[in-house]
């Protein structure tokens, strides 16, 4: 894997998002809950407009996927027979001395809170255990006895629910193989090592989409799967050159799948490039596996050729949180601004992904100014996020949009009344145009429907 020649941004982004309403620490006031994370006011917008974007490429702009809502809580023999009970394990090693819990096949990685910060088990003191394999499955009750009988688990991905759904899908949808089924979802792993703020955390957001096809297809629908979510990946305004694809070599192929690439993004500093997608040949593992462990056919039959089989299944997989940090992460920057001592800080967020699309500021609070900025930020609400900001210089109110990545500013003057035009100001070129009052709401949407 190359390593990363990008600076590490993520101190500042942990603190930029905290300040600003991106995403604060779980229950913060009792100490914080370990690895999960809250999104604010600001947060919640760009996390739903990128999840907007993907069901939107993924089911409404396309006839083969149909969507799909799941439950979180499902049979508990789903997940004997997915694997997960018996294989979703990682290996655990304790130090006896400081007492730190590792993940034994990630040991470079690690770092032992003895000083000087070495690998642990390097330090003289160290005193490792064997390794012991852990599941990652959280487990609960369900109804009002904790016995074994009523043990289910909180889903550690969205697939299965796919799975189990396969036909019922299929049949009500009238769809023929090839097609997929699509959804967004909370998954759960009790991470060993979770960490780097919302990268790997405990609780997490999967957008998932499993496409069947026929059997002696599915490299053909893997390759096509590969380009068209790298593609989607650029789309966001991920720079090319902090993605690349990771191939799996046989010993790493996860216990289901025939071929798997990951997509990779540049996240900088020490943790470098790492999977933010995984796309995957499941080939029939899944279907076979329910098949076998419901005692029903899952078979799809395929009127025109008069035959029965089960699908092979291409899954793309990709994590909304991570992804939203890939985001935040390649649009970061700070930069001089010219004819001004201070610099600012920008988030270059693609506009349809940015929170706020449209910032509205009275130049001064006389001359019904105000009034005007209000009436207009109130008319583009009803179509895009907007915002209104009557305090402190324009300097300083352009400054806070820039930090959250708004990418227009439309500015009430002087001269509005009288030529109902309003001046906008772009985030990244800083350029200004004089646009009409009523043009003002197409304008911006023209700009961030691309
Ligand atoms: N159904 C296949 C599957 O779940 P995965 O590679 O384990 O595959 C897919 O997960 C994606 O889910 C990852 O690429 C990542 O974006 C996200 N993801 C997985 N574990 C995560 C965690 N602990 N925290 C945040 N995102 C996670």
């Amino acid at each position: 894997m190359a390593a990363s020649t990008q600076p590490d941004v993520m101190d500042k982004l942990v603190s930029l998002s905290k300040r600003r309403g991106f995403i604060f620490q779980s229950c913060e006031i009792y100490g914080g809950t370990g690895s999960v994370w809250d999104y604010g006011p600001l947060g919640v917008e760009l996390k739903k407009n990128l999840k907007e974007r993907w069901w939107a490429s993924m089911v409404r702009m396309r006839d083969d996927v149909e969507g799909l809502d799941a439950a979180i809580l499902m049979h508990p023999k789903t997940w004997e027979a997915s694997g997960h009970v018996a294989g979703f394990t990682d290996p655990l090693v304790d130090c006896k001395v400081c007492k730190g819990r590792f993940r034994a096949d990630r040991l470079e990685d690690a770092r032992c809170p003895q000083k000087p910060s070495r690998q642990p088990g390097q330090h003289d003191a160290c005193q490792l255990t064997e390794p012991r394999m852990f599941n990652l499955m959280f487990k609960t009750f369900m109804g009002p006895v904790e016995e074994s009988a009523s043990t289910v688990y909180l889903r550690p991905e969205t697939a299965q629910g796919i799975f189990v759904n396969f036909l019922n899908v299929q049949q009500s949808a009238r769809q023929k193989v090839p097609f997929g089924i699509a959804q967004i979802g909370k998954a759960f792993r009790n991470e060993i090592t979770p960490g780097n703020f919302i990268f790997r955390t405990r609780e997490f957001e999967q957008m998932e989409m499993q496409y069947f096809v026929e059997p002696g297809t599915d490299m053909e629908h893997f390759e096509q799967w590969k380009a068209d979510r790298m593609a989607w990946h650029t789309s966001l305004g991920l720079s090319a050159d902090r993605l690349q694809f990771h191939q799996h070599a046989a010993g790493e192929l996860a216990h289901y799948a025939r071929a798997a690439f990951d997509i990779n993004f540049d996240f900088g500093g020490t943790l470098g490039f790492q999977e933010i997608e995984g796309i995957h040949n499941r080939g029939d593992f899944d279907l076979a596996q329910h098949q076998q462990f419901s005692g029903k056919k899952l078979e799809y039959y395929d009127q025109q050729a008069n035959k029965r089989y089960l699908p092979y299944v291409i899954e793309t997989s990709v994590g909304a949180d991570r992804t939203t940090l890939a985001v935040l992460v390649n649009g970061y920057r700070e930069e001089a601004v010219a004819g001004e001592d201070e610099g600012r800080v920008v988030l270059g967020l693609h506009p349809a992904l940015a929170p706020i699309k449209a910032a509205v500021f009275p130049l001064t609070k006389k001359d019904g100014q105000p009034e005007m900025a209000t009436k207009l930020a109130d008319e583009l609400r009803r179509f895009v996020a907007a915002d209104y900001d009557a305090t402190g210089s324009i300097g300083k109110r352009y400054r806070r949009q820039d930090e959250v990545g708004t990418p227009f500013c439309v500015t009430i003057d002087s001269e509005s009344a009288a030529d109902q035009s309003v001046t906008i100001r772009e985030r990244d070129s800083l350029a200004q145009v004089r646009v009409a009052l009523d043009q003002v709401r197409t304008w911006v949407q023209d700009r961030i429907t691309a």
